[in-house]
């Protein structure tokens, strides 16, 4: 390392006592990408409100603002965008940070419009496949000069296609809907098993209607986007970790406000519910075209489960946290079909089964997922754990060490900021000692 960077110092957890309170979940990380993009191709001026202000959502926040909108902070999740309802070409190169979402979303976007866009992101981000995404793209008649970043994506003049995609992917599956927007007539996607339709949800709130029909979405090209506003709903993969958190601790008791319930999403939940988890929805409601209600976890002392490999498309962020909260449970939990995990921010098995061994868990890493043997309590900490610069990773390991009877450290904590950059402050909120 160069003299003048200096790496971030490590986050610590304590074995805490009881955690209590209610607190709002942050905004969706999924929307967020999706409600600044779809504002970028309107015509005329959206407001968002609840915007995750994350490090991977202003990626694309930058991206939409080099793409042609005005965009505006206007205070704290209160954002303006004003769309042109046609992309520009960009200056430079748009940099997706760590955001696989970011990175895919817009390249099917901007091969709907007659431009070239160069396209680049950090280590992690450039290691993982984008040839899922220019596949369907170059089919359409798009050019995309590689399968990984950086690359380049030279777009305008689709013929609309129906793609059949290989995995379960709301990324691929929403970056051929947008590339579609651009075809002349219409294009479909069809997928192994239900990817979050955030996507085939918010399209329509800009006018542009989505035909579903089982696992095929379709759009029809030439369209423009109508201005919306947007509210953005609490995330349920950051509320994981508070609720998680307040299974493992004895006497806790943790409400998280508008948690987004999304069929696609909820996969956790239901698992936790199976594992015995004192876990109860309330205020259930309607925000941004999205269910949303109040969830509320109390200490448990939680079973292992066979989690249903169906069930993974639904939980695909979750595992890390499912892993460490299994190692507290009694009895065995066996998580399959998790292949995808391979490729996500880092190699999710093989991080969180380090992770959970290196805090005192038993955990076995297999090619199709993880088992894990609980311990009947938290796993005993005292481990410096290493990321690999995940932030789900780091979040995970953070609760366990909060559980744990010895800390727990972990190394690059910025990259919590990744999709949850309040996340130390909300858990200190609620009695977690967190220092660094
Ligand atoms: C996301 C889809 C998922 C998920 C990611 C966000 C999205 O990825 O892991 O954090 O917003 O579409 P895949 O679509 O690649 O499974």
């Amino acid at each position: 390392m160069a003299l003048d960077q200096q790496a971030a110092p490590n986050m610590t957890a304590q074995p805490s006592g009881a955690l209590s309170g209610r607190v709002r979940a942050p905004g969706d990380k999924s929307i967020s990408h999706r409600a600044l993009i779809f504002a970028a191709l309107a015509d005329g001026e959206s407001r968002i409100d609840g915007l995750l202000e994350s490090d991977d959502v202003l990626a694309t926040a930058r991206a939409a603002q080099a793409l042609g909108a005005q965009i505006e902070r206007l205070e704290s999740g209160r954002w303006r965008i004003v769309g042109q309802g046609r992309l520009a070409q960009p200056q430079g190169v748009i940099d997706c940070g760590n955001s696989g979402t970011a990175a895919r979303l817009l390249m099917g976007t901007v091969a709907a419009w007659p431009i070239q866009v160069r396209f680049d992101g950090d280590e992690s981000l450039r290691a993982r496949p984008m040839g899922r995404v220019a596949e369907p793209l170059v089919l359409m008649g798009a050019e995309v000069s590689e399968a990984r970043l950086p690359l380049q994506v030279r777009g305008g003049g689709l013929t609309p296609i129906h793609w059949k995609s290989r995995t379960a992917s709301a990324q691929v599956k929403s970056a051929v809907l947008l590339a579609g927007l651009g075809a002349t007539g219409e294009t479909s996607v069809s997928e192994p098993s239900a990817s979050r339709d955030h996507t085939e949800r918010m399209l329509p709130l800009f006018g542009v209607p989505v035909r579903r029909q089982g696992l095929t979405a379709s759009v029809q090209g030439g369209q423009t986007l109508k201005p919306a506003d947007i509210r953005v709903p609490g995330d349920p993969s950051s509320a994981a970790f508070p609720l998680a958190a307040a299974l493992l601790i004895p006497d806790s008791r943790v409400t998280l406000e508008g948690v987004m319930l999304n069929a696609g999403r909820i996969g956790l939940f239901q698992t936790l519910i199976e594992m015995g988890a004192d876990l109860t929805i309330e205020n259930e409601r309607e925000q941004g075209g999205e269910t949303i209600g109040d969830i509320t976890a109390a200490s448990s002392q939680l079973k292992g489960v066979d989690v249903p490999p169906e069930r993974a498309a639904s939980m695909i962020d979750e595992y890390p946290i499912l892993a460490a909260l299994a190692s507290a449970a009694e009895g065995v939990t066996v998580m399959r079909g998790l292949e995808e995990l391979r490729i996500k921010e880092s190699d999710r098995i093989a991080g969180t089964a380090a992770m959970v061994r290196a805090c005192g868990g038993r955990i076995e890493e297999e090619a199709y997922g993880m088992i894990v043997h609980g311990l009947g309590r938290p796993p005993d900490g005292g481990a410096e754990v290493e990321t690999h610069g995940d932030h789900r990773l780091a979040m995970s390991a953070l609760v366990i060490g909060l559980a744990a009877k010895h800390p727990v450290s972990v190394d690059r904590p910025d990259m919590i900021a990744t999709s949850f950059p309040g996340f130390a402050d909300l858990m200190r909120g609620l009695g977690a000692e967190i220092v660094g």
